[in-house]
C-alpha cells in the first residue's frame, strides 16, 4: 500500500512500539495522529515527526474512557474526515498472581488493553464503513495464545481482543474493511516498568526491538490475514500448544510459575 498522504490513528504512541510505528509510517508520508495520557511525550515525538512534511495531531485521551475517546474521536474525523488505518496499540500489564492482585488491578487492564480497542473501533469503524475501506491492527501478544501464571489478568485481555477480531473479520467480509492482530514476544520498551515488574529478569536475549515490530504492524495494515505474530517461527509454539495442549501447557506453566513463586 501507498501510505503517502493516509490518515493513521495510533493509541499509546507515547513510547515504545507505538512511537516507533509513527515514526514508520510518517517516514512512508501518512499523516499520523498520536494518541496517549502523556502529552509532553506526544508532542516530543511530534517535534520529531516534523522533518517528514507531514500532518501529525496530538491527542491527550486515557483510552479506558469512553467518553475521552468518543470526544477525540470527534475533533479526529472533523479534520481528517475518516482513518485509513486504525493502530489500537496502548497498553499494560501489572504482574502478579490472580490471588495477590486487586478487583480493580485486573480490572484496569481489561478497560484499557481490551475496552479501550473496543472504543476505539466503534467510534471509526462507521466512517471506515461509509468509505468501504481502512484497516484496523491490535497489538495482542503472543499472551493472547498462553494463559499465563503471573500475567493471567494480561493474558485475558489479550486473549478477549485476539477472540474480538477474530468474530469482527467474518463481519466486515466484503465490506473492504480489513482486521489483523499483530501478536509479538518480549520486546525491549518501557512495558516492564511498572513496579510489579521490579524483581523480574528484564530482557531474554531473543526479546525483540520495537521496530521490528512497528514493521510488522506496517505490513498488518495491509494484511488479509488475521494474525501476524512477531517472529513468525513462534507460530510453530502456538501450533504445538493447540495441537498438544496436554504436552506443551505443563512445560510452559512449570517454568512461568518458577518465576512467579521466586517472586515471592
Ligand atoms: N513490550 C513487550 O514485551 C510487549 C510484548 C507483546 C505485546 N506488547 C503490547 O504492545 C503494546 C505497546 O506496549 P509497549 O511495549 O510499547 O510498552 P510502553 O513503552 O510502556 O508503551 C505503552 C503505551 O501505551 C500507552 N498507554 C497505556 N495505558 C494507556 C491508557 N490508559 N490510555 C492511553 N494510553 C495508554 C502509554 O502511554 P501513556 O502512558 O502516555 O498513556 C504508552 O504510549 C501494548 O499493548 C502491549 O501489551 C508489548
Amino acid at each position: 500500500m501507498d501510505f503517502k498522504n493516509k490518515n493513521v490513528l495510533i493509541t499509546g504512541a507515547s513510547s515504545g512500539i507505538g512511537k516507533e510505528t509513527a515514526i514508520e509510517f510518517a517516514k512512508l508520508g501518512a499523516n499520523v495522529i498520536l494518541v496517549a495520557r502523556r502529552k509532553d511525550k506526544l508532542e516530543e515525538i511530534e517535534t520529531q515527526l516534523k522533518k517528514f512534511h507531514i500532518t501529525t495531531m496530538v491527542l491527550q485521551c486515557d483510552v479506558s474512557k469512553k467518553d475521552q475517546v468518543s470526544e477525540i474521536s470527534k475533533i479526529v474525523l472533523e479534520k481528517f474526515d475518516s482513518i485509513d488505518v486504525l493502530v489500537n496499540n496502548a497498553g499494560f500489564a501489572i504482574y502478579g498472581s490472580v490471588s495477590e492482585l486487586s478487583i480493580e488491578e485486573i480490572e484496569s487492564q481489561m478497560e484499557t488493553n481490551y475496552l479501550g480497542m473496543v472504543y476505539f473501533i466503534k467510534n471509526f469503524l462507521p466512517s471506515m464503513l461509509a468509505k468501504k475501506s481502512g484497516h484496523i491492527v491490535n497489538v495482542a501478544s503472543v499472551a493472547a495464545s498462553f494463559g499465563l501464571p503471573g500475567i493471567a489478568s494480561y493474558c485475558a485481555s489479550k486473549f478477549a481482543m485476539l477472540g474480538f477480531s477474530e468474530g469482527l473479520k467474518h463481519e466486515l467480509k466484503g465490506t473492504g474493511i480489513g482486521i489483523t492482530v499483530v501478536s509479538p514476544i518480549m520486546v525491549r520498551t518501557n512495558f516492564f516498568d511498572h513496579p510489579s515488574f521490579e524483581q523480574m529478569p528484564q530482557y531474554s536475549s531473543t526479546s525483540l526491538s520495537s521496530k521490528t515490530v512497528a514493521k510488522a504492524i506496517l505490513k498488518a495494515s495491509t494484511s488479509s490475514r488475521l494474525e501476524i505474530i512477531v517472529p513468525s517461527v513462534v507460530r510453530g509454539a502456538v501450533w504445538l500448544k493447540h495441537t498438544f495442549p496436554y504436552f506443551i501447557n505443563p512445560i510452559i506453566g512449570k517454568s512461568f510459575k518458577k518465576q512467579l513463586d521466586s517472586k515471592k
